[in-house]
């Protein structure tokens, strides 16, 4: 959404399509970020999260894309600002160097906090769909916001049962004198 110029908020289909050209914008940035993340990711099982996400995150491209053809309307990107801010921190993470364990917990939590904002973009845009009574539309977001959601368990799960045990005896292994 644009952050700094006035925008007119009269029609709740208009900000109902606005919603969807942000997540559009997010998702297909997403599509370039996330090989980034895998390539980046030291443990096997995380890298293989991050494939099968850019796998379903294509999906929510196209899916947003047969939304708009359903509402009659051209697909159109509106540039994300958040999204392009949670990206460029988990670059950081990708170009940054150190402990591998470390690195994986650094980029899981770069991760979740992508998949949080969009089950916050998907949630609202699945609940303006409702209210507007398409119902089709309705149906896609929700298919695509249970990915989001399942997504974000799945790092929970890794980051929990493996990457923080080991990011977490990596730093007592090597600097446990300064704690
Ligand atoms: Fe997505
Ligand atoms: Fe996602």
């Amino acid at each position: 959404m644009k952050l700094f110029t006035s925008t007119e908020f009269n029609s709740f289909q208009d900000l109902f399509v606005n919603q969807l050209e942000d997540l559009y914008d997010a998702e297909q940035r997403l599509t370039k970020a996330l090989p980034k993340m895998a390539g980046a990711a030291n443990s096997n099982q995380l890298r293989q999260a991050f494939h099968q996400h850019l796998t379903e995150t294509q999906g929510h491209v196209s899916r947003l894309e047969t939304t708009f053809r359903q509402l009659g309307i051209d697909p159109k990107r509106e540039t994300c600002q958040a999204m392009k801010g949670l990206i460029s921190e988990g670059e950081e993470v990708v170009d940054g160097t150190g402990d591998p364990s470390i690195k994986d917990a650094a980029l899981i939590a770069a991760a979740q906090r992508v998949e949080h904002y969009e089950i916050s973009g998907y949630g609202t845009a699945r609940s303006f769909a409702l209210r507007l009574g398409r119902k089709e539309a309705a149906d896609l977001l929700q298919q695509t916001l249970d990915e989001e959601k399942t997504a974000d368990q799945k790092l929970t799960q890794i980051a929990e049962s493996s990457i923080n045990v080991q990011a977490a005896a990596q730093t007592t292994a090597t600097a446990g004198s300064r704690y």
